[in-house]
Formats: structure tokens, sequence, C-alpha cells
């Protein structure tokens, strides 16, 4: 196994150290509260649809508050929809009428918002649909709302793709030109596996797009959903957790996973797949165990808020964050060869050489690690400091005098653990290294 990071051409030296980020996915959908695809699945009708247009009035909308949220979790970057696939967008572009300027609410969503979460020191990344269910020349597909309508071939025919490319990408230009310092940019997405009833590259005319991308923000981190062979920076798994470090043609790549707290990524008040702080915990570490980043994503209310199940687990992972962070920031997957022993996770600061042992399940007193034996300075736990033994005490090693522990062909680094859990969701322990 070759551990080499391919290298691209955004910088991501940031984005690996800063692991945690806020994904945002918001809009007039919100009002459905049902699914940001809802106009797709149930086929809702434009008319139909312009009603959540007519009454889109977020007032309870506060940026700063929403910064200060993600800030307290522990994140360190977001990504906003700037339009989602209904094609509504949350800035005032000159672009289309279609823009939240012309909704009763009648103000721009987006600086306010790159403003508060730079405020809280947060890098912003924009999240830009590829998609269009709303634009008159995006022909209809697999995805279309008009999908089964009897005579789509007709309904395509004064729809011109090339038109909605050129819309896409002066979007695109608009957006990065505003915004002259954005961090990541995520373009979503291509199904080139449906055929004729999919889009991909030439669709997008994605080659151009690119070149667009680079020659405004050359730095900026870019997904890998425009059907471009090369040219991005990291891969994103979605709603399901990689086995392993991701690897193609045997060279990792930097990857985030982007996650729900309930399935859905727009607000959907009926949903109560949530899941536990526990699980939210364990996904941040199990991804950061395997060098990956998490984006989590909220779906704020028609109102402008987050829902309180949201900041409910927010604010436990903030509690976690608060005292176990250094176990995150910065830190990568085990060095190669140390292999967590089972219920546990390492994740490994380079700089400052300290292992951290995740532990998912609390064992009996005795944890051994396999590889580590004379590797290890000090042990601590991590939320209070207090150090743990390193060695099997006299009485133990007594009973055990010829006796294996462990499987290992050598000896494992035995730590000694106080019988009861510490009241944190994972207890971590740190271990200072040679
Ligand atoms: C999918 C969905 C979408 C969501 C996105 C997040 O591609 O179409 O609704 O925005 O994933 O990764």
């Amino acid at each position: 196994m070759t551990t080499d990071l391919l290298s691209t051409p955004g910088d991501t030296s940031w984005f690996t150290n800063a692991r945690f980020g806020l994904f945002i996915h918001w809009g007039i959908y919100s009002l459905t509260a049902q699914h940001e695809w809802g106009k797709s699945k149930r086929f809702i009708p434009e008319e139909q649809y312009q009603l959540y247009f007519d009454h889109f009035d977020p007032d309870l909308y506060n940026p700063d508050l929403w910064a200060q949220t993600a800030a307290n979790a522990g994140m360190k970057y977001f990504v906003i929809t700037t339009k989602h696939h209904d094609g509504f967008c949350l800035w005032d572009t000159k672009l289309t009428d279609y823009k939240v300027t012309n909704t009763p609410y009648g103000k721009d969503l987006l600086n306010p918002m790159v403003s508060a979460f730079r405020k809280q020191n947060m890098r912003a990344g924009f999240y830009h649909s590829l998609i269009d269910w709303h634009h008159k020349d995006f022909t209809i597909d697999a995805h279309h709302p008009l999908r089964d309508e009897p005579n789509v071939a007709e309904l395509n025919a004064p729809r011109d793709q090339n038109k909605y490319a050129q819309y896409l990408h002066s979007q695109v230009r608009e957006l990065l030109t505003d915004f002259d310092d954005i961090d990541v940019l995520w373009l979503d997405f291509s199904y080139p596996q449906f055929g004729e009833q999919g889009k991909g590259h030439k669709d997008w005319q994605s080659e151009k797009l690119y070149k667009i991308v680079r020659e405004l923000q050359p730095n900026i981190v870019l997904n890998d959903r425009l059907d471009l062979k090369e040219g991005w920076d990291i891969k994103t798994p979605e709603q399901f957790q990689p086995r392993a470090d991701i690897t193609i043609d045997g060279q990792r790549v930097v990857w985030e996973a982007c996650q729900t707290f309930s399935g859905s990524w727009g607000y959907d008040r009926d949903q109560t797949t949530w899941k536990s702080l526990d699980q939210l915990v364990r996904m941040l570490i199990d991804t950061v165990s395997k060098n990956g980043n998490l984006l989590l994503n909220v779906g704020p209310t028609g109102r402008g808020e987050f829902d309180r199940r949201a900041i409910d687990r927010l604010n436990g992972m903030g509690e976690w964050m608060r005292l176990h962070s250094r176990s995150i920031y910065e830190c990568d997957g085990p060095p190669e060869g140390l292999h967590a022993p089972e219920d546990c996770r390492y994740t490994y600061n380079p700089q400052t050489n300290r292992l951290y042992v995740h532990l998912f399940a609390w064992p009996f007193k005795q944890l051994y690690l396999d590889g580590l034996a004379g590797r290890v300075n000090y042990a601590q736990l991590l939320n209070d400091a207090s150090e743990i033994k390193i060695g099997l005490d006299a009485w133990v090693s007594g009973q055990t005098q010829g006796t294996r522990i462990g499987n290992a062909k050598e000896e494992p680094l035995v730590l000694e653990l106080p019988v009861i859990k510490p009241d944190v969701t994972v207890p971590v322990i740190e271990l200072f290294l040679k």
C-alpha cells in the first residue's frame, strides 16, 4: 500500500487541518419541509412551486447566530447552497429574476452569511447546483419534474442546453468575482450513467467551466462532481462512511464525507431518523481516522432558523470538541503500520507526534495496543489530563506470568484504565510518542 497523497491544483492544506465543516441546504424548498428534491420527487408543477417563492420570508434569519452555533460546534468552514436543483438563487444575481431579492424577504442572504462566518474565523464555500429545474433551457431528463409528461420531446424542442450552460458559467463567474476569496466550490452533480436521460461534462461544458473556476480562483478547493477525470481536489462520498482511506490507483486522495442529521438535506419537519450525538461524534472521529473531513449538514427552516434537533446535536458535538478537538484538528489517520484495537480509532498529529486512541466502547481496565510497546513516553485521558498508567500493575503481571496477553507476536503496550468510563461521549487517550 502506498500512502502518497495525490497532488491536485487547489490548496487543500488548510482543508485537511480543519477536518470539520458545516453544510447548509437552504432555499424555498424549506417551506415544503419535505426534502430539497420535492419538486422532482412529487412532480410539483411550476405554478405550484411558485407558491414557495411567493411566501419565502425568513424573518428570523440571523447569520451571526448560525455562525456562532457552527463555531461552537468546532466547525472550521461552511458550505452554503447558492442555488440548489430547483434553480432558486440565494443572492442578488444579475442573471435571473428567480432570486431571493424578489421574494417577500427582499434581501440578499449570501453576503451577510459569508461575513458572519468569516467573523468566526471560518472559511467559506459555495455549493452550486449544476442542475436547474427552473431554467427554461435546461433539457428535461431523468431527474426533471416534467420527465413523465406525455410530450417530453415536444417540451424539449425549444430548450437549448448550450444556453443553459452559458447561464451556469456566467453565474459561477459572477459568484467567484463578487466573492473573490471563496475557499471551497462544490458543484453538484453529474449523472452520465443515465445516457440520453442523464447529464455529464458535455452538458455542463465542464472543461470550459473548469477553466473559469481556476482562472478566477486558482487555489479554490474544488469537488469532484463535474464529470471530469482531473482537476478536482476532493472526493465526496455522500451519506456513507468509507471503509478505509480513499485511494485512486494506489494513491491516497483528499476526501470529505457529507452527511445529514436525518437523511434529508433540506429542512424536513417529519423526518424521525435523526442520528444520535454518539453516532455523530463517532462519525467525525471515524472520518478523521481515515484521513477524511466531515461536512455535516443542517437544513434551516423557512423562518431562517436551525432546527431545534440540529442545535441540540451541534451543541453536544461542541461540548465534545471543547475537550477533544486536539485529537481532530491537524490530525490524520495513524502512522503506517499501526492498527487500532477493536472498538477503537486512532488519529495522529504528526506535528506534535501524539497519537489519540478514541474508545467507542469502554473496556474493563486493560487496553492492549499492538506495535506501541516502548514507543510511548506518557499517556493521559484527554478530557481531564488524568494520567493513564502504562504497563500491567504488579498483581496482574504476577497472574499473567507465562501467559500471553493479546494476540500480537511481540508484547503489546498495556494501558491501565479506570473502571468507570469518563463522562464524555467518546473518551480519548492521548499518547505522547517517543
Ligand atoms: C445530492 C443531492 C442533493 C444534495 C447533495 C449533497 O447530490 O442531489 O440534494 O445537495 O447530494 O451532497
